[in-house]
């Protein structure tokens, strides 16, 4: 007797999609690319992948982070990382922007190539220009032996994620964090900017995110109630600030893909600006207002969108009660470092893309029009 077998749904294991399954995934996938790369006695952060020599790091003047799609919010969350920590100037740009507005790079800057796959063409092309001009590029990269991979001169920090099927990203995405995060604590020690004990607190709170992320895996009911109150919606707006404003980006971007509701992410204050004519009784609004120090300015933002009958859907601190009285939804995430909030409150932008798109019958791990991996132009 011969037992059917279907290779496809045997990698999927109990999971309905591929997505679900590599969203479920990322606590481990969040250990693994910590591995071997943090030292919490010491306060140091190893990254022996890289290839510069410390002088070349201390004297590096500006780097160019570059991505598309998901890799490029990650670079805009790796500008916040690196300016922060390292004080060192970051732009960010898309790779099909980049490679055509001349860049000056100079000898004094790197190119960072952020890419899950490391085969995007758009971003090869900005590391080819990199090398070009005699500077620098590290990829943090998810495929082993990609192009991106080999293109990399100033090293390849591979995210370990294992590999992602889902075209929508997840769990490459928050490990991209995560290896950018370690890339600006070794900047930041390299370049004098932050003491071991600095460095220690960090390494500390990222040792702590797999448990965090876990815990937001764990509630679950919230997100298929909004699906059902939601699924029918025509477009939906996300806001953030700060470092939380790419993670708006990104939950609306997951939500376009994969549920083909028309979205837009805006930094909050912005919103006056033009998103606040959207607003009204239909318009679900998703607000990252965690306990940071814009809180009571996203405060402002949710009281202006209620005044006009929008409904929030707040990504807020654990024990939040104010929150409980402001938004019409709220999901908890716990509390960490403010850099590092993005890693927890972009799970909920993946689980309410993934449930709304449920909901809608859409083919979750191939939506309609998009590839995995973008290799021609
Ligand atoms: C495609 C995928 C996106 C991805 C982007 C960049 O558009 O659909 O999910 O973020 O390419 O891919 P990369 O492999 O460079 O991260």
């Amino acid at each position: 007797m011969s037992i059917p077998w279907d290779p496809v749904s045997a990698a999927k294991g109990d999971y309905k999609h591929f997505m679900q399954k590599e969203i479920f995934e990322q606590p481990r996938a969040l250990t693994d690319v910590l591995r071997g790369r943090i030292d919490l006695d010491h306060g140091a952060v190893l990254l022996d992948e890289l290839t510069f020599r410390h002088q070349e790091l201390r004297q590096l003047e500006r780097i160019y982070a570059i991505g598309c799609g998901t890799a490029w919010h990650a670079a805009l969350v790796a500008k916040f990382a690196i300016e922060a920590l390292a004080r060192l100037r970051v732009e960010v740009d898309y790779g099909s922007e980049f490679r055509y507005r001349d860049p000056l790079i100079g000898e004094r800057a790197a190119v960072l190539a952020i890419t899950q796959s490391g085969e995007t063409v758009d971003t090869l092309a900005a590391m080819e220009e990199a090398r070009r001009q005699n500077a620098k590029s590290i990829a943090i990269v998810n495929a082993v032996g990609s192009q991106a991979a080999r293109l990399a001169d100033g090293g390849a920090i591979y995210l370990h994620a294992g590999p992602e099927i889902g075209v929508a990203s997840t769990k490459a995405f928050t490990t991209m964090l995560v290896a950018s995060y370690m890339l600006a604590l070794r900047l930041g020690a390299v370049r004098g900017v932050l003491s071991a004990d600095e460095v220690r607190r960090y390494i500390q709170a990222l040792i702590e995110l797999p448990g965090k992320v876990e815990r937001i895996l764990e509630r679950q009911s919230i997100y298929e109630e909004l699906a059902e109150r939601y699924h029918g919606a025509r477009d939906a707006l996300y806001l953030g600030r700060q470092v939380n404003y790419p993670i708006a980006l990104e939950g609306a971007l997951k939500l376009k893909e994969i549920s083909y509701i028309h979205a837009e992410g805006y930094p909050a204050g912005e919103m006056k600006h033009g998103p606040i004519a959207l607003i009204d009784r239909d318009l679900p609004v998703v607000c990252i207002a965690i306990r940071d120090s814009v809180y009571e300015k996203m405060i402002s933002n949710i009281e202006q969108v209620r005044a006009r009958g929008g409904h929030v859907i707040a990504i807020a601190a654990e024990g939040d009660t104010l929150m409980a009285s402001k938004a019409d939804y709220v999901i908890e995430v716990p509390p960490t470092l403010p850099l590092l909030t993005p890693v927890l409150t972009s799970i909920p932008m993946q689980l309410i893309a993934y449930h709304m798109a449920v909901h809608r019958g859409c083919d979750v791990d191939q939506p309609r029009n998009l590839a995995k991996s973008v290799t021609v132009e």
